[in-house]
């Protein structure tokens, strides 16, 4: 079984780059259905996610070639085939971001209904009630989602319950060949969704607003391939910044965009954080003691779930205590249960977890929950007493490229080892 085994105490230093984002990059794959021939995606992250979303494309009747580790030429002139099958779908949920290229360039499609996973039920509900609305007729069946569209993609207004990533990219991507304008209320504001945005236009699609509440899409005949470069990961970025911050650092992070981590930078320097934001890059470092800070998760601008792992691993070593609540998913606590076996001090009331900061950690045996629980259990060794194990770790690397050897470059004491199994 493959281990991450950290040797806790030793400070981390000097500058890590990140890749593109995780989050940005499977959308913008999916995409390239829209735009029959050769589109170019650079800066593309080299994570096992990507894998899958290739093998989605593949089955579909795309052609993938990866020219260096980080650009995709992918052909979809010869897709023709509109069905992605529940393995794929069961392996990467993000899989179903498939739905929209796929109605939106065949008027059909049949994805596997994605089901739930470790910190969520993860529904769709909002992706279908919005196609439905375009104008998309579904048929549930055998755990399959056939979409049809007898009477073809007509633009509507679209308001969803809760700005959904997911939604918002898959009616974009619907919208994009819908007969007339669609405008999505309380969409997502996401930089990956401006990212996405973007490379539509860069098609030849009009897409108004993302990055904004209210996005319009006034509906286009074709769409042509194009090249890309994806977005800067800011949650990866992120993750090496909470690191940075309860080592002390100073460590530069290079590769994205400060502003896309405008609150998470703002609560880390109320935390004690010394941040020097400069052009697609911060240096963190940190000489006073860690502060209690409360955080809220809710969709960008406002504090990212992605982030709040890691940054609960930081709070459990603040002098006082403060309290973290978790608003996007109903079960992402997992992590702290893991973490109070290395000493921190978490009660976990509902979606509320009051965090009491303790002195130090001490490295132990855990599990990573989910991405990014195993990525701050990671974090959470740098600083114990001892050495900590990590399992579990397909879960990292299902969005961090790397990952040992950045932090071995920035000097910390981190290996992957094969043991046999704990249990
Ligand atoms: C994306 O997931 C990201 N994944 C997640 O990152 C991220 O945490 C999330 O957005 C929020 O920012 C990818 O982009 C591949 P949502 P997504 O639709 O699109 C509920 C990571 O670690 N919901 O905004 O699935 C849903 O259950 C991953 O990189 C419905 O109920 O997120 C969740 O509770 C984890 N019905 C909440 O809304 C729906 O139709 C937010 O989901 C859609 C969503």
């Amino acid at each position: 079984m493959e281990v991450i085994r950290i040797e806790g105490g030793h400070p981390i230093t000097g500058e890590v780059t990140v890749e593109g984002a995780k989050n940005s990059a499977l959308k913008l794959m999916a995409a390239t259905i829209l735009a029959p021939g050769v589109s170019t995606l650079t800066n593309v992250p080299n994570i096992a996610d990507v894998h899958v979303m290739g093998k989605v494309l593949k089955e579909l009747g795309a052609k993938i070639e990866v020219v260096d580790e980080h650009t995709l030429v992918i052909d979809t002139s010869a897709v023709d085939r509109w069905e992605t099958p529940y393995h794929l779908v069961a392996q990467m949920r993000a899989s179903t971001a498939v739905l929209g290229p796929l109605i939106g360039r065949f008027g059909k499609a049949t994805v596997a209904m994605p089901g739930g996973c470790n910190i969520g039920a993860r529904k769709i509900d909002m992706h279908l009630l919005g196609l439905q609305s375009l104008g998309v007729q579904f048929d549930m069946s055998h755990g399959d989602i056939c979409a049809t569209t007898p009477a073809g993609l007509t633009g509507t207004n679209v308001t969803l319950d809760f700005a959904s990533v997911g939604a918002t990219e898959n009616l974009m991507m619907a919208a994009v060949r819908a007969k007339g304008v669609t405008t999505i209320d309380n969409a997502a504001r996401e930089p990956e969704i401006v990212d996405l945005a973007n490379m539509l236009n860069e098609m030849g699609a009009k897409v108004h607003g993302a990055g904004s509440p209210v996005i319009e899409v006034e509906g286009v005949d074709a769409l042509y391939p194009v090249e890309h470069r994806v977005v800067g990961d800011r949650i990866e970025a992120g993750t090496f910044i909470a690191m940075a911050g309860i080592c002390g650092g100073p460590v530069t992070v290079k590769g994205f965009d400060p502003i896309h981590l405008g609150l998470v930078l703002k609560k880390y320097e109320l935390m004690g954080l010394d941040i020097e934001r400069g052009d697609m890059q911060c240096t963190v470092s940190r000489t006073s003691p860690l502060r209690p800070v409360d955080i809220q998760t809710l969709p960008f601008p406002g504090f990212p779930t992605d982030m709040q792992a890691q940054t609960m691993c930081a709070l459990a070593l603040a002098q006082g205590s403060c309290i973290v609540t978790e608003n996007v998913f109903e079960n992402r606590f997992m992590f702290a249960s893991e973490l109070s076996r290395m000493g921190a001090d978490i009660v976990i009331e509902g979606h509320h977890a009051i965090v009491h900061g303790v002195e130090r950690f001490s490295g132990a045996q855990v599990k990573a929950p989910d991405l990014r629980g195993g990525a701050a259990l990671v974090m959470a060794g740098l600083v114990a007493d001892g050495q900590t194990t990590v399992s579990d770790i397909y879960h990292i690397d299902r969005g961090y490229e790397h990952f040992v050897e950045k932090l071995l470059a920035l000097g910390a004491h981190v290996e992957r080892a094969d043991i046999p199994d704990l249990d």
